[in-house]
């Protein structure tokens, strides 16, 4: 099984986007997907129903498990799940979280997405860049593309780094039709930083509420072929150290 974490600058760069995308891209190639949300917040709805990023990533994937798999720990308020689950007196249950995991197994590909970036915490001692040890998950960062995106993107690729995560490589979300000069500049320059791919420059839509919309942004602004070759060649790296 392949597995990848789908991490981001911030919350809400595009990494559910990103990740549903990705899983249609590798579905239709003909693998079979499989998504995780371990922790999904901002989301009240009644148990057995679909929180959105875990519905989109589901759709993105074309799974039909329940909901209770996808995201396997929900809290309602928009927080960090560390926060949430100290304000809602329930602590993140890493035992869902690693059933969930474990049901995943007989996929050919699993992308986790996180909720906000790596180094987020999901309880007092461990974050994301430890689930990603963990489950020896490489990292894929899904970045902004304007002004401000090299710091943003420098420090996460440095803290997976610091952490013993390979970095698969970098996707710019919402990268627009007419960029500025800071757009048009970051790409090369976040990989002279950085030293890791841009893998691709997700086009920037007026909206994207449908995995159909999110994997037809990605596809046109990511090709798979990169990204399977990249990985594989991180992977070969990885054995071989
Ligand atoms: N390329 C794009 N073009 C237009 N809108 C986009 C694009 N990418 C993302 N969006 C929109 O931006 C918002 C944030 O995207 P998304 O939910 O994927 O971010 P996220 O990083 O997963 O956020 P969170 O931290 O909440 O999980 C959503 O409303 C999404 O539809
Ligand atoms: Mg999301």
């Amino acid at each position: 099984m392949n597995g990848l974490l789908v991490t981001g600058t911030d919350t809400g760069v595009g990494k559910t986007v990103v990740a549903a995308g990705l899983a249609r891209l590798l579905h239709e190639a003909g693998y079979r997907v499989g998504v995780l949300k371990p922790v999904e917040t901002g989301w009240e709805g009644p148990p057995g129903n679909w929180p959105p990023d875990a519905r989109m990533l589901a759709e993105g994937a074309r799974v039909d498990n329940p909901p209770e798999q996808v995201a396997p720990c929900v809290y309602a308020e928009p927080l960090a799940p560390l926060v949430a689950a100290r304000r809602a007196g329930r602590p993140v249950d890493l035992e869902r979280i690693e059933a969930a995991w474990r049901w995943l197994q007989d996929r050919d590909w699993v992308l986790v997405e996180t909720a906000g970036g790596l180094s987020v915490p999901l309880t007092d001692t461990l974050d994301y860049a430890s689930l990603a040890a963990r489950w020896k998950l490489p990292v894929l960062v899904v970045s902004r593309p304007g002004l401000g995106t090299l710091n943003h993107t420098f420090l996460t690729v440095h803290y997976a780094r610091s952490r013993g995560l390979p970095v698969v490589g970098v996707v710019l979300c919402g990268y627009p039709e007419q960029p500025d000069v800071a757009e048009q500049t970051n790409p090369a320059m976040i990989e002279e930083m950085c030293h890791v791919p841009v893998l691709g420059r997700v086009p920037r839509r007026p909206a994207i509420t449908s995995a159909d919309e999110a994997a037809a942004a990605v596809a046109e602004g990511l090709r798979l072929e990169a990204f399977l070759a990249r990985y594989e060649e991180l992977q070969q790296r990885v054995l071989h150290d």
